[in-house]
């Protein structure tokens, strides 16, 4: 907030009701908002007559009506720069989790059971396994460095990018999902919500898994169907899940993976770094500066 509340050219207001109504009222005479995970309708965007920028704090917009948000030619952008990094290690930090049982282990020593540590299951390790990246943008990017670091074998599933960007940055590309899954023993997601995503992760593709297969979707709720996902780890058709986005935010309190103890849940907290969220809300405000000084980064801008 430094940063625009000591700039001369904005008159800047805040509110943390982000009901349509207020948010009506709010955006009315606005030029410029920024918002978090607040919804923004095509409502409140229709009467926002002199909007021009919605700058995010993050990277998806799908809380956007962004037929609406074209349709007035009102720009979206991005904090390109600011998380990518932060959400892999938190897909390094849930799958060495997952794999070494920790809450499992830690439980053991606090319970007073040190002695009984032979009889535990064993944990499993992450060298030399199959991680399948799943999109492979800024995120997946950031990941495959991490993965490599742990000298697993890299494959990634990104229509849109080519076999040779892949292998530059040491990954295998692949193009056929449900064969490849079959040998995976970690999937991790990082691509959008979109018609064809959603529900790309349910019963069908999890019952052709790997037993010991890991799952992560630290991307968005919706792409893995969640009741399918309880339904197969339930039945030890893969090992465990991290889930740290839902298709309902917060889920309801009858959402099967929050009594699933197979499941490492965390509340859509993957870029929740003291450090990232510095980055987050500098970028944020600094892309509606720039915009308004007409030189914002175009590559920040989302194609609509
Ligand atoms: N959990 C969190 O707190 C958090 C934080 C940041 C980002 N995210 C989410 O993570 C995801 C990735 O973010 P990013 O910054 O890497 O995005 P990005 O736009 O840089 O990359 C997304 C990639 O997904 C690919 N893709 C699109 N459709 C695909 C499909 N059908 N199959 C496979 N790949 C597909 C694109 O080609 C692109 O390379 C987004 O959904 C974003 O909203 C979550």
């Amino acid at each position: 907030m430094e940063l625009i509340n000591n700039h001369p050219n904005f008159d800047i207001e805040v509110t943390d009701d982000t009901s349509v109504e207020n948010l009506k009222l709010k955006l009315k005479n606005c030029d410029g908002a920024s918002i978090r995970i607040a919804k923004l309708p095509g409502e409140v965007i229709e009467e926002a007559k002199n909007l021009k920028i919605i700058s995010r704090h993050g990277v998806g917009y799908d809380n956007i009506d962004l037929e609406k948000a074209k349709e007035k030619d009102i720009k979206i952008a991005i904090t390109a720069n600011a998380n990518a990094v932060t959400v892999a290690e938190h897909v390094m930090f849930v799958l060495l989790n997952i794999a070494k049982r920790k809450g499992l282990y830690d439980k053991t020593v606090r319970d007073g059971n040190f002695k009984d540590r032979n009889k535990l299951p064993k944990m499993i390790e992450i060298w030399k396994k199959n991680f399948l990246i799943m999109g492979f943008g800024r995120i997946g990017k950031a990941l495959i460095k991490r993965c490599l670091g742990f000298e697993m074998n890299v494959f990634v599933y990104d229509p849109f990018v080519e076999k040779e960007r892949i292998e530059e940055l040491g990954g295998k590309k692949v193009d056929d999902l449900k064969e490849a899954v079959k040998t995976m023993d970690v999937v991790s997601l990082h691509m959008p919500l979109t018609d064809k995503t959603e529900n790309l992760i349910n019963y069908d593709l999890l019952k052709t898994m790997k037993k010991n297969c890991i799952i992560v979707n630290a991307a968005r709720g919706g792409i893995i169907h969640e009741e399918d996902l309880d339904k197969a780890l339930n039945e030890n058709l893969i090992f465990g899940a991290a889930i740290d986005v839902f298709k309902k935010e917060p889920p309801d309190n009858n959402n099967p993976l929050l009594k699933n103890d197979k499941v490492f849940l965390s509340p859509h907290t993957a870029a929740f770094t003291d450090e990232c969220m510095t980055r987050m809300g500098k970028e944020t405000i600094q892309n509606l500066i720039d915009f308004f000084e007409n030189k914002i980064d175009q590559s920040k801008i989302v194609k609509l």
